[in-house]
């Protein structure tokens, strides 16, 4: 959904509200939601957030910084998260981590300007035995190389250029 207006950005934030205001504790819930339908969590939302819960906005910022998987900015088309943790370290995943930044010309927790792909790190994906590991698009993948990278990024960007970085 694109959100025009701080009037449609409101109306989202209540009908989440609305939804999940008489679960236990419904702060992650409502955030994790309103970031499903708008694709991220822009910086107008924690005052409306903070507003309809009755909470304090150093609460509901505190929340949407602490965690990884929320993000005050919009994605990328793509997502590649790359693991980092010691298993996939052992297998070579600085390399590839290295490599992929070189290839799409950004850096960790960064979204390319053209908005094709956004680059994070993870510390595990359970799939350790099969290190280097990479989630991209929530699909798991093992064994991965910069080619790997490159070749599931253009078959989900069909169509649309990826451009190396130079
Ligand atoms: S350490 Fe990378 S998947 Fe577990």
């Amino acid at each position: 959904m694109t959100i025009q207006t701080t009037t449609d950005l409101q109306e989202v934030v209540e009908a989440v509200v609305r939804e999940h205001r008489d679960e236990r504790g419904p702060l992650l819930v409502v955030l994790q939601d309103i970031q499903r339908r708008m694709g991220h969590l822009d910086p107008d939302v924690v005052p409306l957030v903070a507003s309809a819960l009755n909470l304090s906005r150093a609460d509901v910022h505190g929340v949407v910084t602490f965690y990884h998987d929320f993000h005050e900015a919009p994605r990328g088309a793509v997502t590649i998260k790359l693991c980092r943790a010691e298993a996939c370290q052992s297998m070579g995943a600085e390399a590839v981590v290295a490599e992929v930044k070189d290839l799409l010309g950004i850096g960790i927790a960064e979204t390319a300007a053209d908005g094709s792909v956004s680059l994070d790190q993870v510390f595990c994906l359970g799939n350790c035995a099969l290190g280097p590991a990479a989630q991209i698009n929530g699909r798991l993948y093992g064994r991965v190389d910069r080619d790997t990278i490159l070749d599931v990024l253009r078959s989900d960007l069909q169509g649309e250029t990826l451009s190396e970085a130079p």
